[in-house]
């Protein structure tokens, strides 16, 4: 299915709004794929593609499904569709990058990674901080042992806006965090309990509190509010050794890893002395910085090339929609645990 002229992968993007534009310039700007097609069924938003990019422009994606040339589909639409679009393209035959999250409901995640799995195909979410160079270091930083034990971890995305009339704080905002913590601990959490309330439209959450427990007790504490004077993008991991801070708000130095913890004395006579804190020194580790949209994009192009599982690939995204789906259980009853997979 190569492009016979420059054997390279062809992509079409579905739905170009708000983020789907950023979507079409990134994987436009990638020498090793070419860009057939821009879909949105809003005419206003394809109008303001009018004298852009030199592609076919679409209403409905039902042409690209047919069309022999296309390899790959990015679903950049909201949420609620997802599930439909991304199903009829892995349908077709056609590796899928769909956005967060990545369906709405556990059995329709389950079911596009069944469908990829039995169509041997490539389905990939959008969990951008995955590809996020200073993300990785954190990542790199745990899985060396650098900061001992990791303990918890916690996560604040907050700002004044943007405010969504189709889904929740929570759905919006919190796939970034959930997808990271789950990456970061190297495993899926057990259960969830969060609370949220709706202050600005009804039934739809502006501000959710959100904890997952892990094996071996660990947790992470995820705070996302559109409704909040402070624009924050924090990920914070407290270890044994150490603790470790990615603030993605700094314009430069945006990872520290602070020498700080407490040490256990063998030989006390108080407890005072048993637990003595260390507070060292902090260290800016070098963070190469490239633009995690590019690098999502092309780790996308590179899984089909070169047959591997991407690292936000299905499994990922049902894990993420499992979280989702206990957290909007545990605020409609008050915040109670929720076990992940209960019904
Ligand atoms: N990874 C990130 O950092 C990030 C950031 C923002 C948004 N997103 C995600 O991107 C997706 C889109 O968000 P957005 O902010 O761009 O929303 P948006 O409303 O601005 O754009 C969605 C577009 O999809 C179009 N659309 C809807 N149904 C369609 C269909 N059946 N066929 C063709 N076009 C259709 C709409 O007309 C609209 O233009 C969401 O899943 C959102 O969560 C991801």
């Amino acid at each position: 299915m190569k492009d016979a002229e420059e054997n390279m992968l062809t992509i079409g993007v579905i739905g170009a709004g708000y983020w789907g534009k950023n979507i079409i310039r990134a994987f436009n700007n990638l020498k090793s794929v070419k860009l057939k097609y821009i879909v949105d069924s809003d005419q206003d938003v394809l109008n303001k593609f009018k004298n852009l990019y030199d592609v076919e422009k679409l209403k409905d994606y039902k042409k690209i499904l047919q069309d022999e040339d296309v390899d790959a589909v990015a679903v950049v639409t909201s949420a609620h569709t997802h599930f439909d679009i991304a199903k009829d393209c892995l349908l077709a035959g056609k590796h899928v990058f769909v956005e967060k999250p990545m369906t709405l409901k556990v059995e329709h995640a389950q079911e596009l990674v069944n469908l990829a799995e039995e169509k041997n195909l490539k389905l990939m979410v959008g969990h951008l901080l995955l590809y996020h160079p200073c993300i990785n270091t954190l990542k790199e930083f745990i899985d060396k042992e650098e900061i001992g034990k990791p303990f918890y971890i916690y996560c604040d995305r907050l700002n004044l806006g943007k405010i969504r009339k189709d889904e929740n704080a929570l759905l919006s905002l919190a796939p970034h965090d959930i997808s990271v913590a789950i990456y970061l601990f190297g495993e899926n959490p057990l259960s969830v309990s969060a609370y949220g309330q709706c202050y600005l439209q009804k039934d739809i959450e502006d501000v959710v509190f959100l904890n997952m427990l892990f094996p071996g007790n660990k947790i992470a504490h995820i705070h996302v509010s559109w409704l909040d004077p402070h624009k924050v993008r924090r990920t914070t991991v407290v270890g044994s050794k150490k603790m470790i801070v990615f603030d993605d708000m700094e314009p430069r130095e945006k990872v520290k890893v602070y020498d700080k913890g407490f040490d256990m004395t063998k030989n006390y006579d108080s407890y005072d002395e048993f637990l003595q804190i260390r507070d060292g020194d902090i260290h800016i580790p070098a963070v190469k910085m490239s633009e995690p949209l590019k690098l999502e994009c092309e780790h996308f192009l590179k899984s089909i090339e070169e047959d591997f599982i991407p690292r936000s690939d299905g499994y990922n995204g049902l894990a993420v929609t499992q979280v989702l789906d206990a957290g909007i259980k545990s605020i409609k009853n008050s915040g109670i645990p929720v076990k992940i997979g209960e019904k």
